[in-house]
Parts: C-alpha cells; structure tokens; sequence
C-alpha cells in the first residue's frame, strides 16, 4: 500500500500505508494522527484537513479546484503556495511516498 508521512507542527512524523483511494484526511482520521480535523467529513466545505504538501509533492497532484481554492482562503493558520486539503489528496501508487505537513493550528 502506498506510504503517506504526516509531520506535525512540532516536527513528529507519523509514517502510514494507506489503502489506494483513501484520502490523505481519512487516513490522518482513523490512525488518531493529530493535527487534521474534519468537521465536514471530506465533503471539501471546511477546511479543517489543510495541510502544506512537501515541495517534492506538489507537481504530482491535481491542481486544485475552484471550490478548494476558495476554501484555502480562509484557513486558521496561513495559506502558503502549498496549502492543499487533504480530504481532496487520495492515497494512490503514484504518491507513494508524499510528506504532508501539518499545520500549528486548524480552527
Ligand atoms: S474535511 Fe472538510 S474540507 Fe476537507
């Protein structure tokens, strides 16, 4: 399974295997990685799964949408040029490997 690393704001980093198609979210969700929150359950409304996305990282992804885009606007702690959601990020063989940065705070 693909390996996804948090790393928290204080520089703790959690390593996981996330089943192809989890989102990086849910698997931060159900491994009590802290850090990611989800009031919205996934449904890109929230933006209490921003994460900054390891520079490596960033041209392997989608571009964000419009929606996301919007909600990375108002994020608790700065937007920066790789603030992504992670509810949007799903586990797959081509990320294998990504780091994703946690920020200080999400609400
Ligand atoms: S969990 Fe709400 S926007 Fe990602």
């Amino acid at each position: 399974m693909p390996k996804v690393t948090y790393v928290s704001a204080g520089g703790h980093r959690t390593e996981l295997e996330l089943p192809n198609g989890l989102s990086l979210m849910e698997g931060a969700m159900n491994n009590n990685v802290a850090g990611i929150e989800s009031e919205c359950g996934g449904k890109c409304a929230c933006a209490t799964c921003h994460v900054y996305v390891d520079e490596a990282w960033l041209d392997k992804l989608r571009p964000s949408g419009a929606l996301e885009d919007e909600l990375l606007e108002g994020t608790a702690s700065e937007r920066r040029p790789t603030s992504r959601l992670s509810c949007q990020i799903k586990s797959s063989a081509a990320l294998d490997g990504i780091v994703v940065h946690l920020p200080q705070s999400q609400s």
